[in-house]
């Protein structure tokens, strides 16, 4: 097993999410423990994605979304489903990109300094297993781009993590 990674991962919006994936995959395949893989999943798109304040994830637990791994300053811990950019969408099921938070009813801001957002419903088979949150400095930072990138990251994170 290996004590240290290091992935070549393209700066170029057309190929860093497929690096990305690769990466994701790497670190996660031999690895059963969900909250191992989501901590990994969050520091490798910190480390990664420019421009974030904010990026991890909230996990589905008895009905409501609680804090997760992540990277970033300490935030809000329970989201209500419905409730601010994650818990709708954990509601709706639907990856939520939001150019600017401050314009988004019910937004909840955790840190100040974040402009816009981009949320990733998990899902696996039926079951909502949690979202991915990223925040960012600059409003309107997450491009179509981006959000087609992150769903394909949770495709492949989803099942390990479930
Ligand atoms: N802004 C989110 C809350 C989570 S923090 O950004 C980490 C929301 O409105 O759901």
């Amino acid at each position: 097993m290996p004590t240290m990674y290091a992935f070549d991962i393209a700066t170029d919006p057309v190929t860093l999410y497929d690096d990305l994936r690769d990466a994701l995959d790497a670190l996660t395949a031999d690895e059963p423990d969900a909250i191992a893989n989501m901590a990994n999943a969050a520091a490798l798109i910190w480390q990664y994605l420019p421009d974030l304040n904010w990026a991890g994830f909230y996990r589905l637990v008895d009905g409501e979304l609680v804090l997760g791994p992540f990277q970033g300053k300490p935030a809000c811990i329970r989201i209500a489903i419905g409730a601010g950019v994650c818990g709708t969408a954990a509601a709706t099921r639907e990856t939520q990109r939001v150019e600017d938070v401050h314009a988004f009813p019910g937004h909840i801001a955790c840190d100040a300094a974040s402009r816009s957002e981009l949320v990733v419903p998990i899902v696996v088979g039926d079951r909502l297993v949690g979202v991915l949150d990223l925040d960012s400095p600059s409003p309107a930072r997450f491009t179509p781009a981006d959000a087609e990138g992150c769903v394909a990251l949770m495709a492949v994170l989803g099942p390990r993590v479930a």
